[in-house]
């Protein structure tokens, strides 16, 4: 059974008097520990269809199943129980709050989750560690490089064990040395932890090293 089966998503934006077609009929088919980029030009619609995915937003038509479930049937608090306990995001701008600590950071999800405080920390500092982060969990993201950063908000992203790893243009900020060292970082967990992880990227050098890749054009994907 497939993680994430979309069906002629689309997706109109409301501009004023303008309608916007962004997404006009994607169909994706996500089997559980794929490695999917997805390509293409900007504006094209792949953030939109991250957050629909990610279920940040909801579709104007067509038939979302998450892990066999129909999406449409769920309300908003199983939406976000599913996101919070099955999906982890990665954004380009790492999205960290600036004052708290990376330790703090990475905590952070796991208070929603029920997590007692005192296993908090020590799950945040197991995945701080296991992304190369161990010597800098007291530094304030304003301390740290951006690949630091990134590293950072993958772990945050892994505290709470996902199903799933959305990641949009995580290098997209990164030179391509860091780039190379953040997508090694995707490439284990995906081995190691069969995450399903589904990563929009502009960089064909990290394209090539996902499994498959798809193309956003005209709001449609196609398999390259
Ligand atoms: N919340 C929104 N309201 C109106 N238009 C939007 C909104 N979000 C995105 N768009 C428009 O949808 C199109 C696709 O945007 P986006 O999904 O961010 O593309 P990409 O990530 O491929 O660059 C763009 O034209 C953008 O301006
Ligand atoms: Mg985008």
């Amino acid at each position: 059974m497939a993680l994430i089966e979309l069906s002629s998503i689309t997706k109109t934006y409301h501009i004023g008097e303008m309608d916007v077609d962004v997404l006009k009929g994607v169909d994706l088919s996500v089997e559980a520990g794929e490695l999917l980029a997805i390509m293409g030009e900007s504006g094209g619609g792949k953030s939109t269809l991250m957050n629909i995915i990610g279920f940040l937003d909801s579709p104007s038509g067509g038939a979302y199943k998450f892990d066999g479930e129909d999406v449409d049937h769920l309300d908003d608090n199983d939406l976000a129980r599913i996101r919070n306990q099955k999906i982890g995001f990665i954004f380009q701008q790492f999205n960290l709050l600036p004052r708290l600590t990376a330790l703090e950071n990475v905590s952070l999800p796991l208070v929603y989750r029920g997590v007692p405080s005192h296993q908090r920390e020590k799950l945040a500092e197991q995945m701080l560690k296991r992304v190369g982060m161990g010597d800098r969990m007291t530094h304030h993201p304003p301390e740290l490089s951006g690949g630091q950063q990134q590293r950072v908000a993958i772990a945050r992203a892994l505290s709470g064990s996902p199903s799933l790893i959305l990641a949009d243009e995580p290098t997209g900020a990164l030179d391509s040395q860091v780039s190379q060292e953040i997508m090694d970082i995707f490439l284990d967990l995906n081995r190691e932890k069969k995450i399903t992880t589904v990563m929009v990227t502009h960089d064909p050098k990290v394209g090539r090293q996902c499994r498959r890749t798809v193309r956003m054009a005209d709001g449609c994907l196609v398999e390259v």
